[in-house]
């Protein structure tokens, strides 16, 4: 088999993230400046990490992006309030709970709280309502670079045996629906397993597309996936700063196309917060 074709992740942000530009610079010149807020409870420093990353990329694309931070001790009531207080401000189009929060709070009552047309992680139990029967609403990040890395690289879905190893309400769930829609850069045959399907492989096995969505490390095997298979990478565990995906790299030899171990999903989940944001302000 020749070497299998990298699907970087990369270059997909860069055209999503050219959309946004243009975007901005159009509610700009409607007087509308696109502002994502971000939520932050205690000190943990990978999570203040990706709220700079965030808040520097958002400078950068034209986007405001006012803060608030809470003490680790923080109550849920001041998270509820910092919630409530964006929802109400008409110059603030998303909100975004850095995750995960303090053990004693409740993520799950906080983003329940956050208004769904702000809701640019598209995680609200209405916005995963509206992915379910179809209609428009924000949608999850990462399902959602997934579809547009499979487009940009070329790789065709409609019709195609989708297997989904994971069903997680960020991943593996949300993107069976997504990929199962009408749509041209969808419409495939998704099928998804997960621990109570002992035998999994059998699935696998059989995919044209197989995405890993259950974030334990080297879960994906060569030999659960059929020659010539796209590989998708999107379950990741971190052991401090090293990331361990649940793809093993020799999976490569054997498939077609597949994800880089660093570069593929990943890029593709920060820009799609980016496009919800614009979206929201659009529809705002
Ligand atoms: N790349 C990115 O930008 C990005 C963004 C978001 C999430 N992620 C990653 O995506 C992964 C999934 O996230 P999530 O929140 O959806 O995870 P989750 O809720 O923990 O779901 C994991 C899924 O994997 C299944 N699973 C775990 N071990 C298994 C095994 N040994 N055999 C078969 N199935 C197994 C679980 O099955 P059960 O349901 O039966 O327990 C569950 O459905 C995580 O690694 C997360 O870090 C990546």
């Amino acid at each position: 088999m020749p070497p299998a074709r990298l699907l970087y992740g990369k270059p997909v942000a860069e055209a999503v993230l050219g959309e946004v530009r243009a975007g901005v610079t159009a509610l700009r010149e409607k007087g509308v400046v696109p502002s994502l807020a971000t939520i932050l409870v205690g000190d943990d420093d990978a999570s203040a990490g990706y709220i700079r990353i965030k808040q520097r990329q958002a400078a950068e694309l034209g986007i405001r992006s006012p803060h608030t931070h809470i003490a680790a001790a923080g109550t849920q009531e001041q998270l509820s309030e910092a919630i409530l207080a964006y929802n109400a401000d008409p110059g603030v189009h998303g909100i975004l709970i850095q995750y995960p929060v303090p053990g004693h709070l409740d993520y799950d009552a906080a983003l329940s709280l956050v208004d769904p047309g702000k809701d640019v992680d598209g995680m609200h139990p209405v916005n995963l309502g509206r992915l379910a029967i179809g209609l428009p609403g924000p949608l999850p990040c990462t399902p959602a670079g997934i579809e547009r890395l499979l487009a940009f690289h070329g790789v065709p879905v409609a019709g195609r045996d989708v297997v989904i190893l994971g069903r997680g309400a960020t991943l593996g769930r949300p993107l069976a629906l997504l990929l199962a829609q009408k749509r041209p850069t969808a419409n495939a045959a998704v099928t998804v397993v997960h621990s109570g399907v002992p035998d999994w492989a059998r699935h696998t096995r059989r995919a044209d597309i197989l995405i890993a969505a259950a974030g334990v490390p080297g879960i994906i095997q060569p030999e659960h996936v059929k020659p010539g298979a796209v590989v998708i990478g999107g379950g990741v565990r971190y052991e401090g700063r090293r990331l361990l995906p649940d793809v093993d790299e020799r999976c490569a030899e054997v498939a077609s196309a597949i994800t880089p171990r660093v570069g593929g999903v990943g890029p593709t989940t920060v820009a799609m917060l980016f496009h919800n944001v614009i979206t929201a302000a659009e529809r705002s």
